[in-house]
């Protein structure tokens, strides 16, 4: 079977048989001509977004694609990576029929995706040190596993897998491997973005939430083969993408070397954090980490997280996830932010 077939045949058919709607633009390519857009029903008086967005956001593809070294058929854009997660579940998985496959601790979104979508979940834990047990996943392999899940670094534990046992994983899961690579920035040698002409069941997500410092503006990125990204156009809302956020995002794209900055300035700032920490008597372990956060265990992180809100500070209290009782998920702030954290702490330890 061809990698295109191949792909069709994960796919619901639902989702191969659909007609999506086409939006008033994309009927008509617009060009350098000066046309009048009578076709949409906006209000014509021009105030900057008065018009739809671009649906298939080409130039700011076009750009993503030069940056990524890939083809604009090849990148799928989305309301930040959940929204393109989810996309990633419509199109492929069958409410109530197939299986996703997820690697606990990780990041919730899978399953909530998963439980919107009617999808079962099945888990696959992580090792006791949070790396893939390769093993246990090629076991649960089934013809209903069509996706699975693995975020690199992790999230909430931090720390990046072996590139070894995640190209395992992708030559052997008979299904679509995502690796949401949300904080790849602060572990830019462990993308695996090069890889997705090689792995047709390969898809890449990445997000300009973390460290390209712009949440607020909700862009997520899935990079895949052309049919894997042209089911998951069918099933996206027709204009996904707002202006604002396209004209942003060619603008960030431009400042590259500002972030690079940032990203130095946040793992120095880490591993400052961490040292500190390692002094704190009530922490027991500071976990390896890979991203702007971190994992620690501590004697009880019930009574110090909410000893941190008193101290106006909040972290993210992860002890619910698989194996990470009693652990606190940390932020790397600012400088001043930071210094606070480690005052707080200071005090609490006393
Ligand atoms: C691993 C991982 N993937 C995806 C996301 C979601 O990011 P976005 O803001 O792009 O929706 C997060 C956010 O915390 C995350 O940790």
């Amino acid at each position: 079977m061809n990698s295109k077939d191949q792909i069709l045949a994960w796919a619901r058919p639902e989702i191969i048989a659909l007609k999506p709607y086409a939006s008033a633009r994309s009927e008509f390519k617009l060009g350098e001509k000066q046309m009048i857009l009578l076709d949409a029903n906006e209000n014509p008086f021009d105030n900057g977004m008065n018009r739809y967005p671009d649906p298939m956001q080409l130039k700011l593809k076009k750009r993503l694609a030069e940056a990524k070294h890939l083809a604009i058929d090849q990148i799928f854009l989305g309301n930040g990576s959940d929204d393109v997660l989810n996309q990633l579940m419509i199109a492929f998985c069958a409410p109530g029929k197939d299986k996703a496959v997820l690697l606990p601790p990780t990041f919730g979104m899978y399953q909530v995706s998963a439980n919107i979508n009617g999808v079962e979940t099945i888990e696959v834990p992580l090792t006791d040190d949070f790396h893939l047990d390769i093993k246990a996943i090629s076991e649960v392999q089934s013809k209903a596993t069509k996706i699975i899940f693995i975020a690199n670094p992790n999230n909430p534990t931090g720390n990046c897998f072996a590139l070894e046992d995640i190209r395992k994983i992708i030559e052997e899961f008979d299904g679509l491997v995502v690796v949401d690579e949300a904080y790849v920035e602060f572990a830019t040698d462990k993308s695996v973005i090069s890889w997705i002409n090689d792995y047709h069941n390969l898809i890449v997500v990445q997000t300009f939430s973390k460290a390209q410092g712009l949440a607020g503006l909700r862009l997520g990125m899935a990079f895949a083969h052309s049919e894997i990204i042209n089911l998951m156009n069918k099933v996206k809302a027709p204009y996904n993408i707002n202006s604002l956020t396209q004209k942003e995002i060619l603008k960030r794209l431009e400042e590259q070397g500002l972030i690079q900055q940032q990203v130095h300035r946040i793992k120095l700032e880490k591993e400052q954090l961490m040292l500190e920490f390692e002094s704190i008597s009530f922490i027991e372990k500071v976990f390896p980490s890979d991203a702007n956060f971190f994992l620690i265990r501590m004697d009880d992180s019930t009574q110090r997280y909410n000893e941190l809100i008193d101290h106006g500070i909040v972290v993210r209290d992860s002890s619910k996830n698989l194996n990470c009782a009693n652990t606190l998920r940390i932020t790397v702030g600012t400088p001043d932010e930071n210094n606070a954290l480690i005052i707080a702490l200071r005090s609490m330890d006393k």
